[in-house]
């Protein structure tokens, strides 16, 4: 017989509309027999099916639902929930063989990210439930995606909190850990084994891709670059000189590779540094630029540090201003769910008040299509950035 949770009665047990979480607090007691990662459903306090999905009591969100429809959660479900989700990213096609399948909670699969680069299938299982789920994942992946390799890198601080080990390992043969795909007109080395995330940062494709409009003639500086996706970018769209930053000299590596790998990389320095220390070299040494593109990993962990994160965002922003060319561009990013809209672009504002500089908005920035946001679903976004035209505020001191 199946496993059921009911809701406390009232407001305490109200789920936010066509959201798929609950959180403990939300539960009336849970009979012992229930175990984290089992199969359950969810019914209101008088009995009405509400949900079915996983539990896992070790998160505060200790039911994550799959389905509000009173349906199994069987190989027709996965293979569905698949094919709609892929069916969904069909016109990348025609802009890259590189983008995200499933984004978890935003495609309705929460715990699961699929990734196709090119030829083969990228997966993260980062819940015990969905772990419940593999040999399903699998079979899906092989009857809708059908892919020539399948690796799957579950590899996340959240599958600890989840009870979880990690684990990273081909299915059926082994493919290639470095995987060339293209994006627009530029091409790509991924290192799905040893790269962050899944290997790309596939979110930032639509910014990168924007390039196209503010690159030509520029001299460009790319900070935290990773393995180069901007640089070439607007080394292909005509950037006359471009400098890549970036911490880590294995993605500058791969950075260097890809630069070959497009005919740029007479024009990309690649450069080895904290970014707020060649931020602060390049300030003193008075060098400008054209256009900076600041895209910093998440600044932003805990709820707790969004004042310390706004003040690392409003450093970040006030020294990227402050190297740019009368008139210049600052793309500047943020990575974290944390960081709302709001505060973010208040941070910007307060950066460019101390710097003495005015900008104009030429284009807002959101995560790629293919990383959907819902809108009932308030945490599916998370990624925000602007395009800013940046000049300085000249202040008419008043005659006597
Ligand atoms: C969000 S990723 C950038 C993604 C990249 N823009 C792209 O489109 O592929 C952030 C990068 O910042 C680098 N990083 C983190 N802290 C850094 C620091 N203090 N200085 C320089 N790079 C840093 C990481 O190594 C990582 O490659």
């Amino acid at each position: 017989m199946e496993k059921v949770i009911r809701l406390r009665s009232g407001r305490q047990g109200k789920l936010r509309p066509g959201h798929p979480w609950v959180y403990k607090n939300q539960f009336l007691k849970i009979s012992p027999t229930i175990k984290p990662g089992d199969l359950i459903s969810v019914q209101t306090s008088n009995g009405k099916f509400v949900g079915r999905g996983y539990y896992n009591p070790r998160s505060e969100i200790s039911v994550r639902l799959l389905t509000f429809n009173d349906e199994p959660l069987d190989q027709i479900f996965f293979n569905n929930r698949i094919k709609q989700a892929f069916d969904r990213r069909n016109p990348l096609f025609s802009v890259t063989n590189a983008f995200r399948a499933v984004f978890s909670e935003a495609d309705g699969l929460p715990g699961l990210i699929i990734d196709i680069y090119h030829n083969t299938v990228v997966f993260q299982v980062l819940t015990l439930g969905m772990d419940r789920f593999k040999n399903l994942i699998l079979k899906s992946i092989e009857n809708i995606l059908k892919p020539s390799f399948v690796y799957e890198k579950s590899v996340s601080p959240f599958r600890k909190v989840e009870g979880l080990k990690d684990s990273a390992m081909w299915w059926g043969s082994s493919g290639e850990p470095i995987i060339e795909i293209f994006e627009g007109k530029a091409k790509f080395f991924v290192d799905i084994v040893n790269g962050h995330k899944t290997g790309f940062y596939l979110d930032q494709r639509k910014s990168r891709l924007a390039l196209e409009n503010f690159s030509n003639g520029k001299k460009v500086l790319d900070l935290f670059s990773y393995t180069g996706g901007f640089s070439v970018h607007a080394g292909l769209y005509g950037a006359k000189y471009v400098r890549s930053v970036d911490i880590k000299e294995e993605w500058l590596e791969l950075g260097r590779k890809n630069a070959i790998l497009n005919g740029v990389s007479r024009k990309i320095e690649f450069v080895r540094g904290d970014v707020f220390r060649v931020l602060k070299d390049i300030s003193d040494s008075n060098e400008k630029f054209d256009l900076v593109i600041i895209d910093p990993p998440s600044f932003l962990k805990k709820k707790e540090s969004l004042e310390t994160a706004s003040k690392g965002y409003k450093e970040l922003n006030y020294l990227g201003m402050n190297i740019l060319n009368e008139g210049g561009i600052l793309a500047t990013f943020s990575c974290s769910n944390k960081m709302p809209n709001e505060v973010f672009s208040k941070t910007v504002e307060e950066a460019a008040l101390i710097a003495g500089k005015k900008f104009t908005i030429l284009k807002r920035c959101h995560q790629a299509e293919d990383h959907p946001i819902v809108r009932s679903i308030p945490e599916t976004e998370y990624l925000k950035g602007y395009f800013l035209k940046v000049s300085t505020v000249i202040h008419n001191v008043g005659q006597a």
